[in-house]
């Protein structure tokens, strides 16, 4: 049984997308557990470049099945929008993408509530993609929300949708919005709807049926683990579990039935977005990080505050996840400093943490302890050999593993599939058997 989880060890985008890529043709499923179109995940092969924000990036190997899981809030029009994008890049979908009948559907008006609470926390807003997320995982747990498969009993479903409607115009009228016209908002939403039903399936069964036979399944996680909404900078986080046990919820897999992870690392750190982030840099380092990193949000396009690596963070991730190893990713992107530091522990409120404290506040008044390494001031872009990186980029990467507790199977020099070191006898190298 080979069924392993991706899953992102620090605020999201560290190059989740890149190392689906690269492992998807070893495995006969790539499945997505959680999130919706917030994702943007961001896939190089030669001169192309594929973002993939709701479909699993394993879509991108025709002899990929792809599944959207029932724990993933799914935007009809996005996910529309997403296959015609592919079809126009010789992608064809149909036949091997499925998306659950018990995923929640992401309507009108969770865009219009999203916006409108933003715009009222103000200078405490979240910073959310704006997609409508956090408001499409509320009803899910409110128990009025509106799943893919409501859309083969349209009847049922328009009472339910009218229902709804009613009821959070009443709410963005209370908030001084404009409420949505029921009618066209309706139709609208129904037109979009309708061409998801082919795909929809019993996920969980069918996933279960295939690993039953032998099948293998690569689960792709979206965010990272402290976007997490029980474990990231609450309430800083996204509305989901982007940490691997959400993998079992999310598709229906038995925990029991995992049996790997992976956990993604940015060689430095990255947030877009409000909310903590100890090892922020505010001055010319951290502008240098964003322009070589080119650190721009694939969604929104807004740039990603910078800093450096921040082992308790990571540490912190691997603990949770249960990570067999890591993908250490963008390392090229340090080529240049002189010096490179890594977060060890935090100094606040005159203790030393070495785990993450309780609390945004807290976290917030964090201030790192540093450990300096040198830099190896030489190109490492492209390269594909462990024995061929700079002694300091190999002492950089270990002392890493060392802070954080698990091996860096996977290391990434550039944003193409070609650009990437897998480490012999890794557990990665034994899931690409
Ligand atoms: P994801 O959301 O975790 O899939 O990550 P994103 O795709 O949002 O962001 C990662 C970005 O870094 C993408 O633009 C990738 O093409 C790029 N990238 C991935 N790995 C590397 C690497 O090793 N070096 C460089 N320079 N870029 C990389
Ligand atoms: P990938 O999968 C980075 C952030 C948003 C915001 C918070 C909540 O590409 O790594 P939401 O719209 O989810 O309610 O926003 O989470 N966020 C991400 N940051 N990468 C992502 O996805 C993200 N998805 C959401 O910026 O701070
Ligand atoms: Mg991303």
């Amino acid at each position: 049984m080979k069924n392993v989880v991706i899953a992102g060890t620090q605020w999201g985008d560290e190059g989740k997308g890149k190392v689906v890529d690269i492992l998807a043709p070893h495995f006969d499923i790539v499945a997505r557990y959680q999130g919706g179109h917030n994702a943007g995940h961001t896939v190089r092969i030669g001169d192309r470049k594929f973002i993939l924000r709701l479909i699993p990036s394993g879509i991108l190997h025709n002899e990929c099945c792809c599944v959207i899981g029932n724990g993933v809030v799914v935007e009809p029009r996005a996910f529309n929008t997403e296959l015609q994008e592919l079809r126009e890049m010789g992608i064809e979908c149909e036949g091997r993408l499925f998306v659950s009948s018990r995923a929640h559907l992401i309507l009108p008006y969770h865009l219009a509530l999203d916006r409108a609470r933003e715009e009222r926390l103000g200078t405490n807003s979240v910073g959310t993609t704006m997609r409508g997320i956090g408001p499409a995982y509320e009803d899910k747990a409110a128990r009025i929300g509106i799943r893919a498969g409501d859309l083969l009993y349209p009847d049922l479903l328009r009472e339910k949708i009218r229902t709804n409607i009613e009821a959070k115009n009443r709410e963005l009228v209370s908030m001084h919005c404009e409420p949505l016209d029921c009618d066209s908002t309706l139709d609208d939403f129904l037109s979009e709807a309708m061409r998801l039903k082919p795909f929809i399936r019993d996920t969980a069964t069918m996933i279960n049926r295939a690993t039953g036979d032998g099948k293998s399944v690569l689960i792709e996680g979206a965010q990272g683990t402290m976007l997490d909404v029980d474990h990231g900078t609450y309430p800083f986080v996204t509305s989901s579990n982007a940490t691997a046990g959400g993998a079992a919820i999310g598709l229906g897999l038995a925990p029991k039935k995992i049996t790997g992870a992976l956990g993604i690392t940015k060689a430095y750190t990255t947030r877009v977005g409000g909310g903590p982030f100890p090892t922020e840099l505010l001055d010319e380092q951290g502008a240098y990080l964003q322009k070589r990193g080119n650190e721009y949000g694939a969604v929104t396009g807004r740039p990603r505050r910078t800093g450096w690596f921040d082992a308790v963070v990571v540490r912190y991730a691997v603990m949770l996840n249960g990570f067999d190893a890591l993908a250490l990713t963008k390392l090229d992107v340090l080529d240049e400093f002189d010096e490179i530091r890594i977060s060890t522990a935090y100094h606040c409120r005159g203790e030393l943490l070495t785990d993450i404290p309780y609390g945004a506040n807290v976290l917030a008044e964090c201030e790192p302890v540093y450990e300096t390494l040198p830099g190896w001031k030489t190109a490492t872009n492209g390269t594909t050999n462990f024995a061929d990186l700079p002694a300091a980029a190999k002492a950089y990467v270990r002392r890493v593993e060392e802070l954080c507790g698990a091996p860096a199977a996977l290391i990434s020099t550039g944003p193409d599939r070609s650009e990437t070191i897998i480490r012999e006898d890794s557990p990665v190298s034994g899931w690409m058997k």
